[in-house]
């Protein structure tokens, strides 16, 4: 049947993509792009359609799926330029992870991405939390199914909480993320003003300061739990944040 043909040869030359990506010479940026799931809601997705996907496995700049594992997983990596987002998604969430073998991979919200070698095309999720620790990732660079959404705003800070996250943010942050939390002046960090996706979890904000990722070093020898959770707690609440505290038992809990 001429349809179903036409229909076999679509599934092989996505199969063919995915598993011949890296020899494909692309002519512009990967250009990150999202699809809806009835379960699963909205989920990235690449440019020819394959779903994404994050391994729990991952550190922020640091992939642990390498060898046989990137077989069944062919990580999304850069091609003709700097990775770039679609609609609906986030700029600043865009970044890039290098490999053990030195090429470069997409990374969306600190997690590296991957395609399945067992997608068959465009909306299909055969990955997701099927093998452990492989899941969907939404446009907050979420993990769907893994990462907790932002809790409701908890108790608001004190003034006396939040001048002493100042002084710890002055002193240590802002030569990083601006003074109102709105620059990069390292051009691979992130803003904060605004973030959700960057500060709307308490737990992920102490455990970046406390054990650093990417770019970012961390400042848990440096730092109390005291002073974290005062850094935390302003990082969330300042500059029109509004997302309450962290406290210093949150802190303890990431060490
Ligand atoms: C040397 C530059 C630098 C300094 C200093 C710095 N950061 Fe960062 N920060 C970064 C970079 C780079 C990233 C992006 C991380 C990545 O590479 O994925 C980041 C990301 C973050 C994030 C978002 C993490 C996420 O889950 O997306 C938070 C929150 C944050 N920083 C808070 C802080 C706080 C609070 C301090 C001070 C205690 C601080 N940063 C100091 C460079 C810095």
């Amino acid at each position: 049947m001429a349809k179903t043909r036409a229909r076999i040869r679509r599934l092989l030359g996505f199969a063919a993509l995915l598993g011949g990506l890296a020899a494909v010479a692309s002519s512009g940026p990967t250009v990150l792009a999202t699809a809806e799931d009835e379960r699963y809601g909205t989920f990235l997705v690449d440019e020819v359609g394959a779903t994404l996907y994050a391994y729990a496995e991952d550190e922020p700049g640091a992939v642990a799926c390498t060898a046989a594992c990137a077989t069944m997983w062919p990580p999304l990596l850069v091609q003709g330029g700097e990775p770039a987002a679609g609609d609906g998604l986030d700029p600043d969430a865009v970044g890039t992870v290098r490999r053990p073998d030195g090429t470069i991979q997409v990374a969306y919200g600190g997690n590296p991405l991957y395609r399945s070698a067992s997608d068959r095309g465009p909306g299909d999720v055969s990955g997701h939390d099927v093998a452990e620790g492989w899941h969907l990732v939404d446009p907050n660079g979420r993990r769907i199914g893994l990462d907790e959404p932002p809790e409701a705003a908890g108790s608001a800070p004190t003034a006396e909480r939040m001048r002493r996250g100042e002084r710890v943010y002055l002193v240590h942050c802002a030569e990083c993320h601006g003074v109102q939390g709105d620059e990069r002046a390292d051009p691979r960090a992130v803003t904060l003003a605004g973030n959700e996706r960057a500060v709307g979890n308490a737990g992920r904000v102490a455990r970046q300061i406390v054990r650093g990722g990417g770019f970012m070093p961390p400042f848990g020898r440096d730092l109390s739990n005291d002073d974290v959770a005062a850094v935390a707690t302003y990082v969330r609440n300042a500059w029109g944040n509004d997302y309450g505290e962290v406290t210093t038992e949150d802190v303890e809990g990431v060490r």
